[in-house]
């Protein structure tokens, strides 16, 4: 069998020899109804049978996996793709540093392993529900398809971390593999895992916003577990990121191309003045200290994610040989972190300070600034675009300890500078940080479908380029009537 290639002559699409692989094939077809019903429930609501343009993976080979075709979302192929194994792959990291990376759970480790697993492919089916309305409001059929797009890979990733269960951990991973459909986003009864994962994503500046933030998140945790002891975890995270790629363009172009055509009404009006807000709305656009309202929260929620700053679980699943460090086998040291160290940013006394911790127990904190350096990235296009536009105005990340609901910071209140207030004070002045009912409210009074093709709302800019380079006026999704 060729690993390359992803065998379609199944069900179930793979390159994991599923069929002959009898008992995990029929575990998997058994799964299938129920998330098929999922989707039904939970997926898009509505267009489910539009015909949308969108990419299958058809191989696991980087320089061309994927192919674009009209398809119909409950027909989307979704499958069990992992990268090829790597020949002598070892342990990159921890105590078992340099030994043959594992082919199946080891036992000690089995309930680490299988934790984690749950927890990232958790992750996956809640975002489709999160974005489940976003269909009914989409500003051009370009993005339309980009929403379906990422919710398909959701749900294939959900598929990946299922395979995992269904493979290597018996019987609790099928129970496990049921739960994941059993949980729903923001329930009160059975809500997802993580906390950002229940949260609304009522408008479109906030799925892009996810997809930038929230989704990255997800990135680093694939990157940490790609460098996995256990092969078969590395291999499937490996190949996710490469869909995940997608899904983080989406936001930075998505929030790029918001900015940009605030700028240019603004222009067009003669507004020297971004932050005269009631000016900017009445143009139909998002203004600009709005959409850094947005970023604060999303960008807080997201930091959530990474845990405690200062955690023995970490540190456990790192000595184990289950979850490396960022590009770990990039890294120049041990891989042990026998006596390194990590400042980690703390509250002593009442004031926000770096502290040396064992670099071990501090992964955490490592992994999340990892993740803040990366998301500068999007800012300095975003500001770029405001000061070609000739405007005086920075989007920034807000201060680590800003709204924060795990870790150091989760019992004091800062401002997005860091300075620590008191409870009166944050609030009395929370709704200039965060966006208020009346931010939401109009944000969606804008959020009005447009369904031609080639045509934009007026609150966002086309983008450059099609995708799969398809001319301006392409129809992405042919909605049925
Ligand atoms: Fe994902
Ligand atoms: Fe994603």
């Amino acid at each position: 069998m060729n690993f390359m290639n992803v065998d379609y002559s199944t069900k179930i699409p793979n390159n994991v020899n599923l069929s002959e692989d009898r008992q995990v094939l029929k575990a998997l077809e058994g799964w299938h109804p129920g998330y098929m019903d999922w989707w039904g429930d939970m997926g898009p609501e509505g267009f489910q049978q539009s015909l949308v343009y969108l990419r299958t993976a058809y191989s696991v080979d980087p320089r061309g996996w994927a192919k674009f075709d009209y398809v119909k979302m409950p027909e989307y192929r979704w499958g069990i793709l992992l990268a090829p194994q790597e020949e002598n792959r070892v342990i990159p990291f921890g105590e078992n540093y340099g030994k043959p990376a594992w082919q199946e759970v080891p036992g000690e480790h089995r309930a680490t392993l299988r934790r984690l697993i749950v927890i990232q492919g958790d992750t996956e089916p809640a975002s489709v529900e999160q974005q489940r309305h976003l269909g009914k409001t989409a500003p051009s059929l370009y993005d339309l398809r980009n929403l379906f797009q990422v919710n398909v890979e959701e749900g294939r990733h959900l598929w990946a971390m299922v395979y995992l269960l269904q493979k290597y951990f018996g019987r609790d991973g099928r129970e496990e593999a049921d739960d994941l459909l059993r949980r729903r986003s923001g329930d009160a009864d059975s809500p997802r895992m993580l906390g950002a994962f229940n949260e609304a994503t009522p408008d479109w500046l906030s799925f892009f916003m996810f997809t930038y933030f929230t989704d990255r998140d997800g990135k680093m945790q694939l990157h940490s577990l790609a460098q996995s002891g256990f092969d078969p975890l590395s291999r499937t995270c490996r190949f996710m990121l490469t869909e995940e790629a997608h899904h983080m363009f989406v936001g930075e172009t998505g929030i790029s191309r918001v900015v940009q055509r605030t700028c240019e009404a603004m222009r067009e009006a003669g507004i020297t003045d971004p932050t005269d807000i009631a000016k900017v709305r009445a143009l139909g656009v998002i203004d600009l200290p709005t959409i850094q309202k947005k970023l604060h929260l999303h960008y807080s929620l997201s930091l959530d994610l990474f845990g405690s700053e200062v955690s023995t679980n970490a540190a456990n699943a790192f000595n184990a040989g289950i979850k490396g460090r960022y590009k770990e086998t990039q890294i120049d040291d041990d891989h042990q972190l026998k006596n390194a160290i990590y400042p980690v940013l703390k509250l002593v006394d009442g004031v926000i300070k770096r502290v040396d911790e064992p670099a071990l127990t501090a992964l955490n904190m490592r992994l999340r600034d990892d993740y803040t350096q990366d998301c500068v990235k999007g800012l300095l296009r975003w500001n770029k675009v405001i000061s070609t536009a000739g405007y005086q105005y920075k989007l920034t990340l807000p201060n680590v300890a800003f709204h924060r609901q795990i870790g150091e910071f989760k019992d004091i209140h800062a401002t997005p500078e860091g300075v620590l207030i008191d409870d009166a004070t944050w609030n009395a002045r929370k709704s200039e940080w965060l966006p208020s009912t009346q931010d939401g409210d109009f944000i969606a009074s804008l959020m009005k479908p447009v369904t031609e093709a080639g045509v934009y709302a007026n609150w966002i800019s086309p983008p450059k380029v099609g995708i799969d380079n398809k001319p301006g006026d392409f129809e992405y999704v042919k909605i049925e009537t």
